[in-house]
C-alpha cells in the first residue's frame, strides 16, 4: 500500500496487521475464536446440524469403525492412495439419493465448488453468477479465469441478458438456498434460462440437501432438475449429514472431467475415512427416516412466525436458515453476545459474510429442537433486541 510506512530492514513485515486490526475494530468487525465445550447448556440455533446427526449413534459409531477400518487419514489424494472403498460406496449412493448420474466426493464443500467452476469453465468463457452466492462460488469464478457476469439475486431474466450471444463455455451458478436469508433459488426457470442458451447450471445446494425436497433429496431433485442434461449439483457432507467434506453430482462425464482436471480434487487429501463413513451412515439414517427434514422445515416456520410475531424482520424460510435484521454490527454482535449469555448461542454475520453489507443474526433450524426449546429461542431474541430491529 503507497501509504504505509517502509518495513525498515529486520523490521516485522506484518506490523502493518495492527492498524488493520483497528480499523476493522472501529467498524465493528473484529471476529473471535470461541472454543465450544463437549458438552454445552447452550441452545444452539448456529450450527447446521440441520437433522441432529452428528451425534447420532449410529453416525458417531460409523466414524469410529472407518477410522479402525481404513485409519485416521486417507494417506494420499484420491488418484493415488486416498480412494477407500468406502469413498466409492459413498458416491454412489449419494448420486443414487440425489437423483444424478454420479458424484466425486471432495475434503469440502468448498473444494467441491472451486472444483466443478474450475473444471467447467476456462479462459474465453463465461460465468453467471447469483450477487448473493457463497463465497465459495465466488472464489470459484474468480480461479476458472473466465469472465464473471454478477446479476442481481434469484433473477432468471438476468441470468438471460447475461447469457445472450455468449457461445463457447458458459455457466449460470447458484446457490439453491441462499446461506444467509434462507430463501430458495428459482431453479426451475434458471434451468429452463440455461437450457435455451446452451448453458450449464451448478447448484450448489449445500443448505438444500437433507432438509428439501421428497425425503430430503435436495433441491434440484425437488425442482425436477436432478440427472438432468447440462445440471450440475454441489453439496457439503458438513450440515444435514453432520459430518465433513463436500461432493459434486452431475453427468458421469462430467464427473470425469473433474477426475481428470479439478485442481482441488487432485492435488488434495482425499476425505478422512472417518467423515466418509459418518457421511455414509447419516445418508442412510435420512433415506430411512424422511419425517427428519419434514420435522427441521415445520420448526424453522414456528421460529419464523414467532419472530414475525414478536415484530422482528425474519427472513422467511424456505429451508432451515432463517435471519434477523439487526440494525448494525455492533447491535449485531451485542445482541448475540445478550442472547449467548441467556442460553441461546445464535450466528451473528456482519460484513464481508452478508453481500448486501446488512448485519444479521442468523437461526438455523435442527430437526430435533422440541416447542418448548423453539419458543424459549424466540423469547430470548425477542428480548434483547436492540432498538432499531423492529
Ligand atoms: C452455500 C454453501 N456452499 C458451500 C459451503 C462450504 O461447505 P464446506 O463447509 O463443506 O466447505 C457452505 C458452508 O459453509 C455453504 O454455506
Amino acid at each position: 500500500m503507497p501509504d504505509e510506512p517502509r518495513v525498515a530492514p529486520h523490521g516485522d513485515p506484518f506490523a502493518w496487521t495492527e492498524g488493520a486490526r483497528r480499523t476493522r475494530e472501529h467498524a465493528g468487525l473484529v471476529r473471535e475464536l470461541r472454543p465450544r465445550a463437549a458438552e454445552s447448556a447452550l441452545l444452539d440455533l448456529a450450527g447446521n446440524d440441520y437433522l441432529g446427526l452428528s451425534r447420532h449413534p449410529r453416525v458417531t459409531e460409523a466414524a469410529a469403525a472407518a477410522a479402525l477400518r481404513w485409519g485416521a487419514g486417507a494417506t494420499g489424494s484420491r488418484l493415488v492412495t486416498g480412494s477407500t472403498e468406502l469413498h466409492a460406496e459413498l458416491e454412489a449412493e449419494l448420486a443414487e439419493f440425489c437423483g444424478f448420474e454420479a458424484a466425486l466426493v471432495l475434503s469440502s464443500g468448498y473444494a467441491a465448488n472451486i472444483a466443478a467452476l474450475t473444471a467447467l469453465t476456462a479462459r474465453g468463457g463465461l460465468l453467471v453468477s447469483d450477487a448473493g452466492n457463497h463465497a465459495s462460488l465466488i472464489d470459484g469464478c474468480r480461479l476458472s479465469r473466465a469472465e464473471t457476469a454478477v446479476v442481481p439475486h434469484a433473477d432468471p431474466e438476468a441470468v438471460r441478458k447475461a447469457l445472450d450471444g455468449h457461445g463457447g463455455r458458459t455457466l449460470a451458478v447458484t446457490d439453491s438456498v441462499f446461506s444467509v436469508d434462507g430463501d430458495a433459488a428459482p431453479l426451475g426457470a434458471l434451468a429452463e434460462v440455461c437450457r435455451g442458451h446452451g448453458a450449464g447450471l451448478v447448484v450448489d445446494d449445500a443448505h438444500g440437501l437433507g432438509v428439501v425436497g421428497d425425503g430430503g433429496r435436495g433441491a434440484p431433485h425437488a425442482a425436477g432438475i436432478a440427472g438432468a442434461t447440462g445440471v450440475v449439483a454441489t453439496v457439503t457432507l458438513s450440515k444435514s449429514l453432520g459430518s465433513q467434506g463436500g461432493a459434486v453430482l452431475g453427468p458421469a462425464h462430467v464427473i470425469a472431467q473433474l477426475v481428470d482436471t479439478a485442481r482441488t480434487f487432485i492435488f488434495d487429501t482425499g476425505l478422512a475415512p472417518a467423515a466418509a463413513g459418518a457421511a455414509l451412515a447419516a445418508l442412510r439414517c435420512v433415506r430411512g427416516e424422511p419425517e427428519r427434514p419434514l420435522r427441521v422445515r415445520a420448526a424453522a416456520t414456528t421460529l419464523y412466525d414467532g419472530l414475525r410475531a414478536a415484530g422482528l424482520h425474519a427472513s422467511r424460510p424456505d429451508a432451515a436458515v432463517i435471519s434477523v435484521r439487526a440494525p448494525s454490527p455492533d447491535d449485531a454482535v451485542r445482541w448475540a453476545a445478550a442472547c449467548r449469555d441467556s442460553g441461546l448461542h445464535v450466528g451473528c454475520f456482519r460484513p464481508p459474510s452478508v453481500p448486501d453489507g446488512v448485519s444479521r443474526l442468523r437461526l438455523t433450524a435442527r430437526a430435533d429442537l422440541t416447542g418448548e426449546q423453539l419458543e424459549r429461542a424466540v423469547h430470548t431474541i425477542a428480548e434483547h433486541a436492540p432498538g432499531g430491529a423492529r
